[in-house]
Protein backbone atom coordinates (compact mmCIF):
# COMPACT_ATOMS: atom_id res chain seq x y z
CA UNK A 1 0.00 0.00 0.00
CA UNK A 2 1.05 3.55 -0.78
CA UNK A 3 2.65 5.91 2.33
CA UNK A 4 1.77 9.05 0.38
CA UNK A 5 -0.62 10.05 -2.57
CA UNK A 6 -0.98 13.52 -4.01
CA UNK A 7 -4.10 14.49 -6.01
CA UNK A 8 -5.67 17.25 -7.41
CA UNK A 9 -8.84 18.34 -7.36
CA UNK A 10 -10.17 21.26 -10.17
CA UNK A 11 -12.28 24.31 -9.65
CA UNK A 12 -15.82 23.71 -10.52
CA UNK A 13 -18.71 25.69 -11.26
CA UNK A 14 -22.42 24.85 -10.72
CA UNK A 15 -26.06 25.55 -12.19
CA UNK A 16 -24.24 27.12 -15.30
CA UNK A 17 -27.33 29.02 -15.13
CA UNK A 18 -30.44 26.90 -15.88
CA UNK A 19 -29.36 23.83 -14.46
CA UNK A 20 -30.04 24.34 -10.73
CA UNK A 21 -28.58 21.70 -8.49
CA UNK A 22 -28.40 19.49 -11.81
CA UNK A 23 -25.52 20.56 -13.71
CA UNK A 24 -21.90 21.25 -13.21
CA UNK A 25 -18.35 21.81 -15.08
CA UNK A 26 -15.10 21.36 -14.05
CA UNK A 27 -12.74 24.46 -14.26
CA UNK A 28 -8.47 24.65 -15.00
CA UNK A 29 -7.93 25.73 -11.48
CA UNK A 30 -6.62 23.30 -9.09
CA UNK A 31 -6.06 22.61 -5.17
CA UNK A 32 -3.35 19.67 -4.43
CA UNK A 33 -3.63 17.82 -1.63
CA UNK A 34 -0.95 15.21 -0.46
CA UNK A 35 -1.41 12.22 2.23
CA UNK A 36 1.08 11.04 3.70
CA UNK A 37 1.33 8.34 6.77
CA UNK A 38 3.56 9.89 9.46
CA UNK A 39 4.17 9.36 13.52
CA UNK A 40 1.82 12.21 14.15
CA UNK A 41 -1.21 14.27 12.94
CA UNK A 42 -0.27 17.87 11.09
CA UNK A 43 -2.15 19.82 8.70
CA UNK A 44 -0.43 22.23 6.75
CA UNK A 45 -2.22 24.68 4.40
CA UNK A 46 -0.74 26.82 1.67
CA UNK A 47 -2.72 29.63 -0.72
CA UNK A 48 -6.50 30.23 -0.40
CA UNK A 49 -7.83 29.75 3.29
CA UNK A 50 -4.44 29.50 4.75
CA UNK A 51 -4.15 30.95 8.48
CA UNK A 52 -8.56 30.49 8.42
CA UNK A 53 -8.70 26.89 7.37
CA UNK A 54 -8.72 24.63 10.98
CA UNK A 55 -5.54 23.03 11.01
CA UNK A 56 -6.92 20.17 13.50
CA UNK A 57 -9.15 17.14 13.18
CA UNK A 58 -11.93 18.94 12.64
CA UNK A 59 -10.78 19.83 9.07
CA UNK A 60 -13.12 18.39 6.72
CA UNK A 61 -10.14 17.18 5.09
CA UNK A 62 -9.42 15.01 7.88
CA UNK A 63 -12.95 14.43 8.86
CA UNK A 64 -13.61 13.51 4.82
CA UNK A 65 -10.26 11.30 5.49
CA UNK A 66 -11.76 9.20 8.41
CA UNK A 67 -14.60 8.76 6.48
CA UNK A 68 -13.11 6.68 4.20
CA UNK A 69 -10.81 4.82 6.90
CA UNK A 70 -14.31 3.69 8.22
CA UNK A 71 -16.43 2.84 5.62
CA UNK A 72 -13.27 0.29 4.18
CA UNK A 73 -12.98 -0.75 8.15
CA UNK A 74 -9.42 0.37 8.80
CA UNK A 75 -7.93 2.48 11.64
CA UNK A 76 -6.97 6.09 10.52
CA UNK A 77 -3.73 6.27 10.87
CA UNK A 78 -2.02 9.29 11.99
CA UNK A 79 -1.68 11.23 8.96
CA UNK A 80 0.41 14.12 7.63
CA UNK A 81 -1.74 16.48 5.28
CA UNK A 82 -0.51 19.21 2.69
CA UNK A 83 -2.77 21.18 0.87
CA UNK A 84 -1.98 23.93 -1.71
CA UNK A 85 -5.20 25.84 -2.29
CA UNK A 86 -5.69 28.33 -5.91
CA UNK A 87 -9.63 27.70 -5.42
CA UNK A 88 -11.03 30.43 -3.66
CA UNK A 89 -13.09 29.89 -0.24
CA UNK A 90 -16.96 31.16 -0.14
CA UNK A 91 -17.11 32.30 -4.24
CA UNK A 92 -19.53 29.59 -6.02
CA UNK A 93 -16.08 27.92 -7.33
CA UNK A 94 -16.56 24.39 -5.50
CA UNK A 95 -13.41 24.88 -2.99
CA UNK A 96 -15.50 22.88 0.01
CA UNK A 97 -16.18 20.14 -2.68
CA UNK A 98 -12.53 19.94 -4.09
CA UNK A 99 -11.50 19.42 -0.19
CA UNK A 100 -13.88 16.99 0.43
CA UNK A 101 -13.25 15.02 -3.45
CA UNK A 102 -9.47 15.67 -2.51
CA UNK A 103 -9.70 13.59 1.01
CA UNK A 104 -11.68 11.04 -0.27
CA UNK A 105 -9.98 10.15 -3.32
CA UNK A 106 -6.61 10.14 -1.32
CA UNK A 107 -7.67 8.05 1.11
CA UNK A 108 -9.18 5.49 -1.21
CA UNK A 109 -5.70 5.52 -2.86
CA UNK A 110 -3.95 4.87 0.61
CA UNK A 111 -6.13 2.19 1.58
CA UNK A 112 -5.27 0.61 -1.74
CA UNK A 113 -8.44 1.56 -3.68
CA UNK A 114 -11.35 -0.69 -2.05
CA UNK A 115 -13.42 2.08 -3.25
CA UNK A 116 -14.94 2.73 -6.85
CA UNK A 117 -15.12 6.25 -8.30
CA UNK A 118 -18.65 5.87 -8.33
CA UNK A 119 -19.13 5.22 -3.78
CA UNK A 120 -16.47 7.62 -3.54
CA UNK A 121 -19.32 10.14 -5.14
CA UNK A 122 -21.88 8.78 -2.81
CA UNK A 123 -20.16 9.65 -0.12
CA UNK A 124 -18.32 12.61 -0.88
CA UNK A 125 -22.28 13.77 -1.77
CA UNK A 126 -23.41 13.09 1.53
CA UNK A 127 -20.50 15.05 2.84
CA UNK A 128 -21.11 18.44 1.01
CA UNK A 129 -25.01 18.53 0.90
CA UNK A 130 -25.31 18.70 -3.11
CA UNK A 131 -22.86 16.92 -5.87
CA UNK A 132 -23.38 19.95 -8.57
CA UNK A 133 -19.76 20.44 -7.84
CA UNK A 134 -18.65 17.08 -6.30
CA UNK A 135 -19.15 15.49 -9.16
CA UNK A 136 -17.16 17.45 -11.80
CA UNK A 137 -14.56 17.75 -8.93
CA UNK A 138 -13.94 13.56 -9.30
CA UNK A 139 -14.76 13.30 -12.63
CA UNK A 140 -13.98 16.18 -14.48
CA UNK A 141 -15.79 18.01 -17.97
CA UNK A 142 -19.28 19.45 -17.86
CA UNK A 143 -21.94 16.80 -16.06
CA UNK A 144 -25.26 16.21 -15.45
CA UNK A 145 -25.90 15.17 -12.22
CA UNK A 146 -29.43 13.18 -10.97
CA UNK A 147 -30.34 12.18 -7.55
CA UNK A 148 -32.80 8.85 -7.63
CA UNK A 149 -33.56 7.69 -4.25
CA UNK A 150 -30.44 9.80 -2.12
CA UNK A 151 -28.14 7.72 -4.75
CA UNK A 152 -26.48 10.40 -7.23
CA UNK A 153 -26.24 9.38 -11.17
CA UNK A 154 -24.05 11.32 -13.45
CA UNK A 155 -23.45 11.68 -17.20
CA UNK A 156 -20.70 13.57 -19.11
CA UNK A 157 -21.76 16.05 -21.24
CA UNK A 158 -18.88 16.62 -23.95
CA UNK A 159 -17.57 20.42 -23.62
CA UNK A 160 -16.63 22.30 -26.81
CA UNK A 161 -12.91 22.61 -26.90
CA UNK A 162 -12.44 26.20 -27.85
CA UNK A 163 -14.76 27.74 -25.10
CA UNK A 164 -13.43 29.67 -22.48
CA UNK A 165 -14.60 30.74 -18.91
CA UNK A 166 -13.99 34.31 -17.86
CA UNK A 167 -14.68 34.60 -14.29
CA UNK A 168 -15.21 38.00 -12.38
CA UNK A 169 -14.28 36.52 -8.44
CA UNK A 170 -15.71 39.76 -6.14
CA UNK A 171 -14.30 40.09 -2.79
CA UNK A 172 -17.57 39.01 -1.26
CA UNK A 173 -17.74 35.91 0.43
CA UNK A 174 -20.83 34.05 0.55
CA UNK A 175 -21.65 30.60 2.04
CA UNK A 176 -23.92 28.05 0.07
CA UNK A 177 -26.12 27.94 3.21
CA UNK A 178 -26.52 31.52 3.62
CA UNK A 179 -27.18 31.87 -0.96
CA UNK A 180 -30.04 28.88 -0.02
CA UNK A 181 -32.07 30.58 2.57
CA UNK A 182 -32.74 33.15 0.09
CA UNK A 183 -34.69 30.76 -2.69
CA UNK A 184 -38.32 30.21 -3.10
CA UNK A 185 -39.89 26.55 -1.62
CA UNK A 186 -42.01 26.87 -4.19
CA UNK A 187 -42.09 27.70 -8.04
CA UNK A 188 -44.98 28.03 -10.58
CA UNK A 189 -45.06 25.09 -13.49
CA UNK A 190 -44.34 28.16 -15.97
CA UNK A 191 -40.65 28.77 -14.59
CA UNK A 192 -39.82 24.80 -13.94
CA UNK A 193 -40.79 24.56 -17.76
CA UNK A 194 -38.66 27.47 -18.82
CA UNK A 195 -35.77 26.22 -17.27
CA UNK A 196 -36.62 22.78 -18.13
CA UNK A 197 -36.47 23.69 -21.74
CA UNK A 198 -33.30 25.82 -21.62
CA UNK A 199 -31.23 23.39 -19.38
CA UNK A 200 -32.12 20.85 -22.03
CA UNK A 201 -31.30 23.07 -24.17
CA UNK A 202 -27.57 24.05 -22.94
CA UNK A 203 -26.87 20.05 -23.22
CA UNK A 204 -27.76 20.41 -26.87
CA UNK A 205 -25.48 22.98 -27.37
CA UNK A 206 -22.59 22.02 -25.28
CA UNK A 207 -22.72 18.66 -27.11
CA UNK A 208 -23.37 19.93 -30.68
CA UNK A 209 -21.47 22.85 -30.25
CA UNK A 210 -24.36 25.23 -31.35
CA UNK A 211 -22.40 27.76 -28.85
CA UNK A 212 -24.98 30.10 -30.06
CA UNK A 213 -27.95 28.54 -28.42
CA UNK A 214 -26.56 29.33 -24.95
CA UNK A 215 -27.51 33.17 -24.66
CA UNK A 216 -30.67 31.47 -24.01
CA UNK A 217 -30.05 27.93 -22.93
CA UNK A 218 -28.02 29.83 -19.58
CA UNK A 219 -30.88 31.84 -18.34
CA UNK A 220 -32.94 30.90 -15.08
CA UNK A 221 -35.92 31.51 -13.44
CA UNK A 222 -35.32 29.48 -10.46
CA UNK A 223 -32.34 31.06 -8.24
CA UNK A 224 -30.50 34.30 -10.18
CA UNK A 225 -33.11 36.40 -9.71
CA UNK A 226 -33.60 35.22 -5.85
CA UNK A 227 -30.04 35.68 -5.16
CA UNK A 228 -30.14 39.11 -6.20
CA UNK A 229 -30.69 40.48 -2.37
CA UNK A 230 -27.35 38.92 -1.93
CA UNK A 231 -25.08 40.09 -5.69
CA UNK A 232 -27.13 43.08 -6.25
CA UNK A 233 -24.83 44.12 -8.87
CA UNK A 234 -24.85 40.50 -11.04
CA UNK A 235 -27.43 41.02 -13.72
CA UNK A 236 -24.82 44.21 -14.68
CA UNK A 237 -21.83 42.62 -14.99
CA UNK A 238 -23.83 39.59 -16.55
CA UNK A 239 -25.15 41.81 -19.14
CA UNK A 240 -21.51 43.41 -19.77
CA UNK A 241 -20.53 40.34 -20.22
CA UNK A 242 -23.26 39.36 -23.21
CA UNK A 243 -23.15 43.11 -24.62
CA UNK A 244 -18.92 42.07 -24.63
CA UNK A 245 -19.38 38.98 -26.97
CA UNK A 246 -20.08 36.61 -24.26
CA UNK A 247 -22.35 32.81 -25.44
CA UNK A 248 -23.48 32.67 -21.82
CA UNK A 249 -23.28 34.91 -18.56
CA UNK A 250 -24.46 33.29 -15.28
CA UNK A 251 -23.88 32.89 -11.23
CA UNK A 252 -21.29 30.25 -10.63
CA UNK A 253 -23.05 28.09 -8.15
CA UNK A 254 -24.63 30.10 -5.41
CA UNK A 255 -22.58 32.67 -5.75
CA UNK A 256 -20.26 35.28 -5.64
CA UNK A 257 -18.77 34.71 -8.79
CA UNK A 258 -19.80 35.40 -11.96
CA UNK A 259 -18.99 33.10 -15.50
CA UNK A 260 -18.96 34.29 -18.86
CA UNK A 261 -18.63 31.40 -21.31
CA UNK A 262 -17.16 32.52 -24.44
CA UNK A 263 -14.87 31.48 -27.43
CA UNK A 264 -13.10 34.90 -28.31
CA UNK A 265 -12.75 38.07 -27.17
CA UNK A 266 -11.92 36.57 -23.25
CA UNK A 267 -9.73 39.79 -22.46
CA UNK A 268 -12.12 42.18 -23.60
CA UNK A 269 -15.47 40.99 -21.94
CA UNK A 270 -12.95 40.13 -18.64
CA UNK A 271 -12.20 43.67 -18.72
CA UNK A 272 -16.44 45.20 -19.52
CA UNK A 273 -16.85 43.00 -16.45
CA UNK A 274 -14.06 44.19 -14.35
CA UNK A 275 -14.72 48.10 -15.36
CA UNK A 276 -18.73 47.28 -14.92
CA UNK A 277 -18.49 45.91 -11.47
CA UNK A 278 -15.83 49.08 -10.46
CA UNK A 279 -18.48 51.20 -12.06
CA UNK A 280 -21.63 50.03 -9.60
CA UNK A 281 -18.44 49.66 -6.72
CA UNK A 282 -17.59 45.99 -6.49
CA UNK A 283 -14.47 44.88 -6.04
CA UNK A 284 -12.91 41.71 -7.59
CA UNK A 285 -10.54 39.88 -10.26
CA UNK A 286 -10.99 38.72 -13.30
CA UNK A 287 -10.05 35.06 -13.99
CA UNK A 288 -9.48 33.42 -17.32
CA UNK A 289 -9.61 29.66 -17.60
CA UNK A 290 -11.43 26.96 -18.83
CA UNK A 291 -13.26 24.46 -18.82
CA UNK A 292 -11.29 21.14 -17.26
CA UNK A 293 -11.62 17.43 -18.52
CA UNK A 294 -9.10 15.90 -15.57
CA UNK A 295 -10.98 15.42 -12.57
CA UNK A 296 -9.50 14.31 -8.96
CA UNK A 297 -9.95 10.50 -10.04
CA UNK A 298 -7.16 11.25 -12.92
CA UNK A 299 -4.26 10.62 -9.97
CA UNK A 300 -1.33 12.99 -10.52
CA UNK A 301 1.32 10.50 -9.96
CA UNK A 302 -0.69 7.03 -10.23
CA UNK A 303 2.12 4.92 -9.00
CA UNK A 304 3.98 6.99 -6.59
N1 LIG B 1 -26.35 24.24 -6.82
C1 LIG B 1 -26.02 24.84 -5.56
C2 LIG B 1 -26.79 26.12 -5.37
C3 LIG B 1 -24.58 25.24 -5.44
O1 LIG B 1 -27.00 26.83 -6.34
O2 LIG B 1 -27.16 26.43 -4.24
C4 LIG B 1 -23.58 24.20 -5.33
O3 LIG B 1 -23.93 23.00 -4.79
Amino acid sequence: MLDKVTVEVPATTANLGSGFDSLGMALDIYNEVSVERSNNFSIEIAGEGAGILPQNKDNVIYRSIATIYDKVGIPVPELSIRCKNTIPLRRGLGSSAAAIVGAVVAANSLCGKPLSPDELLQIAALTEGHADNVVPALFGGCQVIVEVKGQFIHAGVSVPPELVAVLFVPELEVSTEQSRTVLPIQVSLKDAVYNVGRAALLVNSFATGQLHYLRIASQDRLHQQARQVLFPSMNAIMEAALEAGAWAAFLSGSGSTIVALASRWSEYIGEEMYSTAQRVGVTGKIWITQPSLRGAIHEKNPKS
